[in-house]
């Protein structure tokens, strides 16, 4: 459901970028600015700015800028969608969907109702577990007595539901919730005396989506009742999907990003242990096997995950599932196994965080290290049995998408089975050109994209290697974006030679004067901005900096910040440009100057390659047209330092 563009304008215009920026980050008045230390990297002097004049953040750390959107993206992990959706509900800004079906608005008024008697009910369980005597007895003292304290019990919102078969469904009907809703999410169950609470009796754990709605419940049977199951999980609805779901990622994900890395782990306990610990890099998969989802879910934040299991054979087992579905993904999976009688839960009880950290480190192997220490040790001396575990390890090593990483793991497993290199890649070979003969029979003779994929992608602004007239180019961008719409006066002489003078845009001003004389910018994000004034001076308006800041091309929309959020001192940049004057005083003369001085670099340059082309050529002819066109090159270059100079007097 797209959100419509004027609605769009309308939020981000709203969005003060102190009061988003400010709900995360604790920020002190410098100036016209404000200073922060980064969320994005770490650091101890604040180098983070948020300009609230022109509506955007820059850290002058690492880099990053953007409005309100691109902060919440970043820092949040949202979609541009889900920011603005965010923003518009912070600012009371009602979005009006477009085109919903009858069957659209039904489904969104169910998923509502779902929260929100998810909201009710994880409310009524935590209460349950802080303020009645059942569940303060019962409940808190089970968590306390497994070594849990008070903030960890808080933070999770973790919850008693009442022995009583009843006690929730009675309550929720009480406040208007409907049998049919309690029933179809789970928390009710219709037995032979009607509806029951499905989690009576035990403490409860509310799971949480990414952004920290609860879409679901574990629950935790207290007793050693063997005939009930020890956990209890909500059913799959509409707002739950299980295979989308990774326990503890809204706690952890910020972790996770600063980390670039993620710890998986099996419980819901050895989740909040880790956090009691100080780890909060730590989701659990919750027993069942990993789905692709959920790694996909982990790869928003890193491609790094660890997996740290339980020491017994059940808990190697588990790692070694799910782990070639990771590899594929082109993650990067570690695998630490505990010492057999501990899982992270008693493992972190036990030691202190120094010691699980390094225990971590210095535990931790590769994936495939791992298999094949595994399976070798499984092995022993069969012949039969290690050929085997050649081939196994070997597909394993074919699922990476990465060659390099390939050729790596080939190396290591070489010097682990005591094989030559070269058997185990033409063994590798052979099972991926199976692979690709598979692919081109089921996907009816189309060539895979093996190439495209594995191409490293351009980075547009590569600060090495600048062409000539680079910083010139982004002088000419930032006068656009910061003075595009400003009016100055042009002066130029009509045919009989009459001074005239009107009044144009500083956009239309650069835009004209550069095309007439056939100057086109070389970067590509410099050429985007250039051709969209372009385009605005005929169609108009002329955008304003929002426009650019907030634009869905990541790329204008990073330069825009970048160059819309320092004043000129700050800009290394600053030292290829000849004036010192605060350009506002003087526009016009700054805005001339400016393109004098790109069109000289320019020149200069291609006068430089003539020459070049002069000492490499023979022919005489040749040499005359070379030299002439090299003659009318300094003319233009001394016309235009004439002009420059006569500018600057001024
Ligand atoms: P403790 O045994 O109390 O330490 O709990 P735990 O969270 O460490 O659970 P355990 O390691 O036994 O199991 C890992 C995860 O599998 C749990 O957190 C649950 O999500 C899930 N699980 C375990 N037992 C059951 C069960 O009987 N039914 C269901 N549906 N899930 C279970
Ligand atoms: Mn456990």
């Amino acid at each position: 459901m797209a959100i419509p563009r004027e609605t769009v304008e309308q939020i981000l215009q709203a969005a003060h970028i102190e009061e988003v920026v400010g709900e995360f980050v604790t920020l002190k008045k410098r100036g016209s600015n404000m200073w922060g230390n980064c969320p994005f990297h770490n650091e101890k002097t604040p180098s983070f700015s948020v300009n609230p004049a022109r509506n955007i953040f820059k850290c002058f750390g690492c880099g990053k800028a953007g409005d309100s959107a691109k902060f919440l993206m970043e820092h949040e992990h949202f979609s541009y969608p889900e920011a603005l959706r965010y923003l518009a509900k912070k600012y009371n800004i009602k979005i009006e969907e477009k085109e919903q079906t009858a069957e659209e608005i039904m489904q969104q008024s169910i998923r509502e109702k779902m929260f929100n008697v998810n909201e009710f009910a994880d409310k009524y369980f935590v209460d349950t577990l802080w303020n009645t005597d059942e569940g303060k007895t019962i409940g808190l003292q089970y968590f306390r007595e497994r070594g849990y304290f008070d903030p960890i019990i808080q933070k999770f919102h973790l919850g008693y539901s009442p022995a009583e078969w009843d006690a929730f469904t009675k309550h929720a009907k009480q406040n208007g919730y409907s049998d049919e809703l309690l029933e179809q999410i789970g928390l009710s169950i219709k037995g032979q005396k009607g509806l029951y609470d499905r989690y009576h009796g035990r403490v409860m754990f509310p799971i949480h989506s990414l952004t920290g709605r609860v879409i679901g419940f574990g629950g935790r049977i207290l007793t050693n009742d063997k005939k009930s199951p020890k956990y209890q999980n909500s059913p799959e609805s509409e707002i739950y999907d299980k295979k989308q779901t990774l326990y503890g990622i809204y706690f952890a994900k910020n972790a996770i990003a600063r980390q670039d890395e993620c710890i998986l782990v099996e419980g819901y306990f050895d989740v909040l242990r880790m956090h009691q610990i100080g780890i909060e890099n730590v989701v659990a998969s919750s027993g069942t096997s990993l789905t692709m989802e959920q790694i996909r879910l982990v790869k928003r934040y890193t491609k790094n995950i660890t997996m740290l299991y339980d020491g017994d054979a059940a808990g190697v087992h588990a790692a070694l599932r799910g782990t070639d579905m990771i590899l594929s993904e082109g993650m990067n999976v570690r695998v630490v196994v505990l010492p057999p009688e501990h899982d992270p839960d008693t493992f972190g009880k036990e030691f202190s965080v120094e010691y699980v950290s390094n225990y971590l480190k210095d535990n931790a192997k590769d994936f495939v290290r791992f298999k094949t220490e595994l399976l070798l040790k499984d092995a022993q001396n069969d012949p039969i049995k290690r050929g085997q575990v050649i081939r196994d390890i070997v597909e394993t090593i074919s699922v990476i998408p990465d060659s390099i990483f390939r050729i790596t793991y080939v190396k290591e497993c070489s010097r682990l089975l005591d094989m030559s290199e070269q058997t185990l890649t033409n063994e590798l070979n052979k099972i991926l050109r199976a692979k690709f003969k598979k692919s081109l029979g089921v996907e009816d003779n189309v060539a895979p994209e093996t190439e495209t994929t594995t191409m490293p992608k351009q980075e547009e602004t590569v600060e090495d290697q600048l062409p000539a007239g680079y910083y010139q180019e982004r002088e000419l961008v930032k006068l656009l974006l910061m003075y595009g719409r400003e009016m100055i006066v042009d002066e130029r002489e009509d045919e009989n030679g009459q001074k005239i003078y009107e009044q144009v845009s500083v956009a239309q001003f650069i835009v004209d004067d550069l095309k007439n004389d056939g100057f086109i910018f070389t970067n590509a994000v410099n050429k985007k901005i250039f051709d969209i004034f372009d385009h605005a001076i005929d169609e108009g308006p002329i955008p304003k900096g929002q426009y650019f800041t907030s634009n869905e091309d990541e790329t204008i929309a990073q330069l825009a910040a970048d160059l819309l959020s320092s004043p000129y001192k700050l800009d290394q940049w600053e030292k290829f440009s000849i004036f010192v004057k605060s350009e506002e005083n003087n526009l016009r003369a700054t805005v001339l100057s400016s393109i004098y001085r790109y069109k000289d670099l320019i020149i200069e340059d291609r006068r430089k390659a003539v020459e070049e082309e002069l000492k490499n050529t023979e022919d005489m002819d040749d040499q005359l047209i070379l030299l002439k066109r090299k003659k009318d090159l300094d003319d233009i270059r001394k016309q235009i330092n004439k002009e420059l100079g006569i500018v600057i007097a001024k």
